[in-house]
């Protein structure tokens, strides 16, 4: 675990929370993501369960929580198995939970190994008249390889035929898009490092320099600093400012070129997604700095828009309003093709053909209901962009905010983005 130790009341208010949203001797859940294998006998990193880590803390493969709000003995209501540390896993592995350690981290007092779990398991769900199970219900996920959830939901059913499985996540999406404090304190972390890697960039960007050679900046603050890359960064010069998952990472940044850098930090599972353009030489054109003003203030303005009861579209139809404006100014739009454009693909579509922003935390596209006004502590992403690959360059600006009740909160506030500032800090 490289972050500092997380208070468990964290995770103790997130099982109480959902408990209370579970039917009535119902039981619930959630397994451990696997390691998934590479080539020959590699493996990827463990990418922790966010929704295991939301409710304990715990990021170790092959964990099980099982969580039984009614169980008729009060030990049962909750229960983390994980796997038995044994000498050979010391050797090649090193350190896995003790029983203590697991105790301490989650707040749950009952810890069992994993060869406890099938026979405890069969004598809680046949007390049990309902069970929760999990799976991945983001609505634009692209699920190919079946988890240890979809796998443990299989084995339920052909084990269990007859009891009835509930959907875990739901329950799970309208808890976690709305952050407690302690929350935001990680992703204020998260978000603090994030700055630490830009201003680094601000002072190493030049003519010559090759945008892997830029990742490598991010990356040195971003891990000495208990970090992580949050996403694969994006570090593009020049027409590929205009790609908008451009992960190559592979040319040389051109004087008179701008740099556009998709890229978060990751701390303790929470998650920072920034965007910033800066230009190469250290001073923008005219013209981009016209275009760069223009994204600005449909920033500064989307994020003031982020109001408590809000809907997402409605939010995102004000800064397309917003957008239309702005490139009628700079002469991108003809007011004909606002007027006669169709509302559901307003003209602004044409350079800024992306989403205004998306729901962050443990997940860096979180989940969330897209259809449920905005909550205070929701946080969100705004990031809206121009892309101009006939002109050779585009701009996206992004910002983490929190919607509360007084108002939005801009969490990056104090990251430079006037594109004066800019030149200031490049030119030091
Ligand atoms: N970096 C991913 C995104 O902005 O959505
Ligand atoms: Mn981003
Ligand atoms: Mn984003």
């Amino acid at each position: 675990m490289r972050h500092k130790p997380i208070k468990n009341k964290l995770f103790v208010q997130n099982r109480q929370q959902l408990t209370e949203l579970m039917a009535p001797k119902s039981l619930a859940v959630l397994n451990a993501n696997d390691v998934l294998p590479t080539n020959a006998d590699g493996s990827l990193p463990m990418h922790p369960n966010a929704d295991l880590f939301y409710l304990s803390g715990i990021e170790q493969e092959e964990s099980i929580l099982l969580l039984f709000p009614d169980a008729a003995d009060n030990k049962h209501r909750e229960i983390l198995f994980l796997r038995q540390p044994n000498q050979h896993m010391q050797i090649w592995e090193g350190y896995k939970h003790t029983k203590e350690n697991a105790r301490k981290i989650s707040g749950v007092k009952n810890i069992q190994w994993l060869s406890e779990f099938p026979v405890m398991f069969r004598s809680l769900i046949c007390e049990a008249e309902s069970a929760y199970l999990n799976s991945n219900e983001y609505k634009r996920a692209k699920v190919e390889v079946e988890s240890r959830d979809a796998r443990f939901i299989r084995q339920c059913r052909k084990d269990f035929p007859l009891h009835t499985y509930r959907r875990l996540a739901p329950l799970l999406h309208q808890l976690r898009v709305v952050k407690t404090d302690l929350e935001i304190e990680l992703l204020n972390e998260a978000i603090d490092i994030t700055a630490k890697g830009f201003r680094r960039t601000l002072s190493f960007v030049k003519p010559g320099v090759s945008e892997y050679e830029v990742e490598a900046e991010w990356a040195r603050e971003f891990i000495r600093r208990r970090g992580k890359f949050a996403y694969t960064p994006i570090v593009a010069a020049g027409e590929n400012n205009c790609v908008l998952h451009y992960l190559q990472n592979d040319q040389v940044c051109k004087k008179g070129q701008l740099l556009l850098m998709d890229v978060g930090a990751s701390y303790a599972n929470y998650n920072a997604d920034m965007t910033r353009t800066i230009p190469v030489s250290g001073k923008f054109s005219r013209r981009q700095k016209q275009v760069y003003n223009a994204v600005l203030r449909v920033l500064r303005a989307s994020i003031d828009g982020a109001t408590v009861g809000k809907l997402h579209r409605d939010w995102t139809k004000e800064s397309q309003a917003h957008m239309n404006e702005e490139l009628l100014k700079i002469g991108l739009l003809k007011p004909s093709q606002v007027k006669k454009q169709d509302p559901d693909n307003p003209a602004c579509r044409k350079y800024f053909m992306h989403g205004l922003g998306h729901p962050l935390g443990l997940d860096v596209h979180d989940v969330g209901d897209a259809n449920a006004p905005f909550a205070p502590g929701t946080v969100l992403t705004v990031e809206p962009g121009i892309y101009l690959p006939a002109e050779g360059f585009g701009v996206r600006l992004e910002d983490d905010i929190v919607v509360t009740k007084d108002g939005p909160i801009n969490l990056m506030a104090k990251i430079p983005i006037e594109a004066d500032e800019i030149e200031s800090i490049m030119g030091q």
